[in-house]
């Protein structure tokens, strides 16, 4: 399962859509589509859509609202009645398609009691925003936040998407069994030097930005913990070539085509090879299946250590993340 996935709509979502289909038994769909996804009547006619380009595959897409400050508890209600797995929240700005976002966490109040109230999902971007707050803090700088939302609820179920600190992993470690983090394959590769040292490389830029060296240790420490908290959200953003490669680049790495078998080479490198298989499958599936209540994965899919060299372009415009680079590990069926 993937924990966090960008499928867009139109003719990208047709394009991208099997490739996440082939891999997972399901993915929690993100909305901040253009227009963004903010009610149970959009929702669901994005879930046809989605439904519609995974048709035959099996993969189940988890749908999700986007909570602005617009949003009213009677909103929440409804789209949880018509299967909204989690609401999602992200501040102004922060990313792509986040103009509207919430300025004022706070404020949420109601819609965070009737979240626990019926047992849904809050996905958090988690990064505070804001021209005067230093990139590469804004991660460190929300953790208060999340401290004091889950002091307030208690029973509220929350996930920290995408961590990029190890501050981050050691507030998650911290707080209680109903608070987890999604890691993605990118971080797990990245730091801050992979974006911009020297030269720049827009198919690495991403929100939030990949940080130090110490951080990354710490996402693949938690990756390969066996601590159900931590589990696998790609984050698979797909930009074309012509929005990354410009003034004014867009913020993503499309990570979908190479998700598994980039997360199998990480796990060869950090763990004793029985192990390979057994983490994979915990990290890119069972622990965020338990965290969100989903019945266990039956379907299944092989993995080979067979080298495979990553293609450097899908369908002509999407560059994935590790293109061209050789993979010791491939999804054989
Ligand atoms: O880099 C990112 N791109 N981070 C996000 O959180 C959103 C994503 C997108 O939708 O392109
Ligand atoms: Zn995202």
């Amino acid at each position: 399962m993937d924990a966090h996935l960008h499928l867009r709509k139109g003719q990208i979502l047709k394009e991208v859509a099997p490739y996440s289909a082939g891999v997972f038994g399901a993915g929690v769909i993100m909305p901040n589509t253009d227009p963004a996804i903010l009610d149970a009547k959009s929702m669901l006619s994005y879930e046809k859509v989605v439904e519609r380009a995974t048709r035959g595959s099996g993969f189940k897409p988890l749908m999700t609202i986007e909570i602005r400050e617009g949003t009213t508890p009677s909103m929440v209600r409804i789209a949880h009645e018509w299967g909204a797995i989690a609401g999602k929240i992200y501040l102004p700005d922060v990313t792509h398609n986040s103009e509207g976002g919430v300025a004022n966490i706070m404020s949420l109040f109601a819609i965070f009691e009737e979240m626990q109230k019926l047992d849904m999902v809050l996905c958090l971007h988690s990064e505070v925003s804001g021209k005067s707050v230093y990139g590469l803090e804004r991660k460190t700088l929300f953790l208060p936040t999340l401290v004091k939302i889950t002091d307030w609820f208690p029973n509220l179920r929350v996930v920290l998407e995408h961590i990029t600190t190890k501050d981050a992993v050691d507030t998650v470690a911290g707080l209680s069994n109903r608070v987890a983090a999604t890691i993605t394959l990118h971080h797990l590769y990245l730091t801050n030097n992979d974006v911009a040292d020297g030269k720049i490389q827009p198919h690495n830029f991403c929100m939030p930005i990949p940080k130090h060296f110490r951080d990354r240790e710490a996402l693949q420490r938690a990756s390969i913990s066996g601590n159900p908290k931590f589990f696998f959200g790609s984050d698979s953003a797909p930009h074309t070539t012509a929005t990354k490669e410009c003034a004014l680049g867009c913020a993503g790495v499309y990570s979908a085509p190479v998700a598994i078998p980039g997360v199998a080479t990480q796990f060869e490198n950090l763990v004793v090879s029985d192990d390979i298989r057994r983490g994979v499958e915990d990290f890119a599936g069972n622990f965020a299946r338990k965290f969100y209540n989903l019945p266990e994965e039956t379907r299944r899919i092989t993995l080979r250590r067979v080298p495979w060299t990553v293609p450097q372009i899908f369908n002509s415009r999407f560059i994935p993340f590790l293109a061209g680079k050789e993979l010791p590990w491939q999804v054989v069926a």
